[in-house]
């Protein structure tokens, strides 16, 4: 065996379906004794590219080579002849035959007389259950077992043909350690006796215990191919979500101005007792502490939704005592509340949340500016990259990744300079969440002031300029940027 041997070649390989490029111009190899392990978000191509391999879908372009086999497009059969075995994601058996019958399907034994020899056909089943370790009797309809053992059957299934390129697309999902650890030996069997497979995994741990190469797709393209030791988990995140985990916090070193909130012994609600800052211009003061040490009253405490029982608040050198929200809005602050619902008006579209915020300073009689509304709306639709990039549809439509950025332009629009960010990434995705990082920066950097509530401590680690940590209701400490750390957050508020 030729270690280096190119068992199967990948190129330009695209494929497009009514209104999705699903893989751009795709070139990869496989060699003979390799794993080569496949990494992608949901929605990259990995399972794409797995059916034109086995001949289930037609590349619309490029070049499939297996062995000498040069071709455009495969057939399952061709794909079959070939040596490629494809275990899909979604498991593809027939629940109401057997085990056997699943295994052998279209090529179940037949004796002298062309009949079907099924005490041949259980036996040799159970031998390629078993060289999986699997202990299931091959007269058992597959409706009756467990998705873990379907998921063993396919396998079975699929290796039983003997193919010298395996595919395996998520595997592991539904199995239990054991399970897996058995699926790798056969894995590194198949490996030594020089097949080459491709693996699809979701667990990055695995990637050590199996890879020898590690190809990233991300958006229908190869975004790199490393070797396994070079695949350490945050290289491997940043190549598939297309930035690096630093990038991911995109903190701006903003020089500080004058204290633009001054908060002196304040109490709220059941748990918040005393607290004290003083913000500055430019500056990401960030709040921690664990459940019920007070933080979660200090965002209503200061926005005028719930009564403060001490204390003293200045905005700007006034003293402040707001008893609704319109009064803190009218005196420049803002509040990204960690319940969107409460901020959202769901049924109506951007324009309307943005207004929302103008009315504060106005008198009763004035009349809402309709074209302010319509042009901010589509200047922070396109200014915040909002999906759907609309100016009609409702917000109950949006992701909360987009309906937050929505909350961001409703402040940004009313000119706020004071934020408050409680929980601001509560239930975003990842990519929504450097996004909405990214609009913290700027927004410090053109002159705000942003009070971070979280408890998230990365989040805090990567864009605060401080952080009070508190406990029992009270500061415990206070951290300049550098000596935020995971340990010194848990340190003080426990
Ligand atoms: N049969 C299909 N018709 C239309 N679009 C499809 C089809 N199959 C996959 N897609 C699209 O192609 C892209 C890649 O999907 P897929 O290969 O399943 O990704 P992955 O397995 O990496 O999660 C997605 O945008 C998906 O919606
Ligand atoms: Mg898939």
């Amino acid at each position: 065996m030729n270690q280096h041997e190119i068992l199967l070649k990948l190129e330009n390989v695209e494929k497009r379906f009514p209104g999705v490029v699903a893989l751009k111009s795709i070139s990869l190899d496989v060699r003979a004794g390799e794993v080569l392990v496949l990494l992608g978000e949901n929605g990259a191509g990995k399972s794409t590219l797995m059916k034109i391999l086995a001949g289930e879908q037609a590349p619309t372009s490029g070049d499939i080579t297996i062995g000498d086999r040069k071709v455009s497009a495969l057939t399952p059969t061709l794909a079959t002849e070939l040596g490629i075995g494809l275990v899909h994601q979604e498991l593809s058996l027939i629940p109401a035959l057997s085990v056997a019958e699943n295994i052998f399907l279209g090529r179940l034994p037949r004796n002298a007389f062309g009949k079907i020899d099924w005490k041949k056909a259980r036996k040799e089943a159970g031998h390629a259950l078993e060289a999986l370790g699997v202990s299931i009797d091959p007269a058992v309809e597959v409706r009756s077992l467990e998705v873990a053992e379907q998921q063993l059957i396919e396998i079975t299934r699929v290796l039983a043909r003997g193919p010298r390129i395996l595919l395996l697309d998520e595997p592991t999902s539904a199995l239990s350690d054991s399970e897996r650890s058995r699926l790798f030996d056969v894995i590194r069997r198949l490996k030594q006796r020089g097949h080459g497979i491709i693996y699809i995994s979701h667990h990055l741990s695995e990637i050590p215990m199996i890879a020898d190469r590690v190809t990233v797709l991300r958006d229908g393209v190869v975004v790199d191919t490393l070797p396994a030791e070079k695949a350490d988990e945050n290289t491997v995140i940043g190549l598939m979500v297309g930035r690096r985990l630093e990038e991911q916090f995109p903190k701006e070193v903003v020089p500080l101005g004058e204290p633009v909130l001054k908060v002196a012994e304040l109490a709220a609600g059941k748990t918040l007792k005393d607290l004290s800052f003083s913000l500055r211009r430019g500056e990401i003061l960030g709040i921690y502490g664990l459940m019920g040490a007070g933080q979660a009253e200090i965002a209503g405490a200061l926005f005028g939704l719930q009564p403060v029982r001490s204390g003293a608040i200045e905005v700007e050198g006034r003293p402040a005592h707001f008893k609704h929200s319109s009064d803190a809005i009218a005196a420049g602050l803002g509040l990204i509340s960690r319940d969107r619902r409460e901020s959202l008006v769901p049924m109506q579209p951007v324009g309307p949340n943005l207004s929302l915020s103008w009315l504060a300073g106005r008198s009763l009689f004035s009349r809402l500016d309709l074209a302010r509304e319509r042009d901010e709306g589509k200047r922070y639709v396109s200014d915040l990259r909002i999906r759907p990039a609309s100016t009609s549809q409702k917000l109950f439509f949006f992701s909360g990744g987009n309906q937050q950025k929505v909350i961001l332009a409703r402040w940004m629009s009313s000119g706020a300079r004071i934020l408050i960010f409680d929980e601001p990434t509560r239930g975003i995705d990842v990519g929504a969440k450097a996004e909405v990082f990214a609009v913290m920066s700027r927004l410090v950097s053109e002159g705000a002031s942003i009070l971070m509530i979280s408890s998230e401590l990365n989040e805090l680690i990567g864009m605060t300029d401080r952080v009070l940590v508190m406990r029992g209701g009270r500061v415990s400490a206070e951290l300049p940027r550098e000596d935020v750390s995971q340990q010194n957050l848990l340190h003080y508020a426990s």
